[in-house]
């Protein structure tokens, strides 16, 4: 293999969750770049379709998939569907998430159940699934988790949050662990602040101004400066990484105030 075709991903199907908004659409839309068939799925329909469009336009493949990640039967369909329309899905970004914010005490059942279920449960279930398709499809693949800088290090009022993205961390470990010796790799992707819909509105206040000092750069991060990450960890490039987790922050995770 030529180096220019290392991070090449012509043959692959990429099923990105959360391609409905924020990272989820530049994921899609650069692993459609790399040359992957790619598999769009979130709730909101109308904004997949959307993608989907613009991939096409750009010249490469995709398919819109409605589903809710929380929902075992839809995500089950969602691989039937992705099957159909390209094949086995032989990469899986497990992108989808939500957060809630407060302090630990205000925090209830059902925003704890949410943020778990979504950003945990899910990345699980998926995987399982992903995998076990792999494997019956006698195909290797990637699995790409987005974690987050909170799963290595904590904010005041982010419990539920910091919680699920350090057990999607240490899922990553665990789930390397078990799939390397078939072919599948698994690792994770730690995003510091990327402005996104998910914090657009909060970083252009006053927080944001206090949170970018402390970002030893000196800027907030934008979707593509992950482009280099997941195509890494999705490609070729990437085969001897396994069960890793690559902080993408500007630095801001090592800085001590002082
Ligand atoms: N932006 C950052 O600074 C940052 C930093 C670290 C980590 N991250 C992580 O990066 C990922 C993407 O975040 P983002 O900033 O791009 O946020 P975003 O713009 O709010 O996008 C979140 C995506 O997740 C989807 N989603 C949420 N719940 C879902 C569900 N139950 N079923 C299916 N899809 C669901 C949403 O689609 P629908 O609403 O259409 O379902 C949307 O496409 C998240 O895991 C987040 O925790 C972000």
């Amino acid at each position: 293999m030529t180096i220019a075709r290392l991070f090449d991903l012509t043959g692959q199907v990429a099923l990105v969750t959360g391609a409905s908004s924020g990272l989820g659409v530049r994921f899609a839309e650069v692993l459609a770049e790399a040359g992957a068939a790619v598999v769009l799925v979130a709730r909101r329909a109308d904004r997949l379709t959307v993608v989907k469009n613009t991939i096409e336009q750009n010249g490469g493949r995709a398919v819109a998939i409605a589903a809710d990640v929380c929902d075992g039967a839809a995500m089950k369909a969602a691989f039937d569907a992705a099957e159909q329309a390209f094949g086995t899905v032989t990469a899986l970004i497990n992108n989808a998430g939500v957060v809630t914010s407060g302090r630990a005490l205000d925090v209830n059942d059902a925003d704890w159940r949410r943020v778990i279920g979504t950003n945990l449960d899910a990345v699980f279930a998926w995987s399982q699934e992903a995998a076990r398709r792999m494997l019956a499809g006698n195909k290797g693949g990637a699995i790409v988790n987005i974690a987050s800088m909170l799963g290595l290090a904590v904010a005041k009022g982010v419990a539920p949050y910091a919680v699920s993205k350090a057990g999607v961390i240490q899922l990553t470990k665990a789930l390397a662990l078990e799939l390397g010796f078939k072919g599948i790799r698994v690792n994770a992707i730690a995003p510091g602040w990327i402005v996104t819909d998910l914090n657009r509105d909060y970083l252009a206040g006053e927080a944001g101004a206090a949170i970018k000092r402390e970002i030893p750069v000196g800027r907030f991060g934008a979707a593509r400066d992950l482009d280099g990450a997941l195509l890494l960890l999705a490609s070729d490039a990437g085969r001897f990484i396994n069960g890793t987790t690559i902080v993408v922050d500007g630095g801001q995770v090592v800085a001590v105030r002082g």
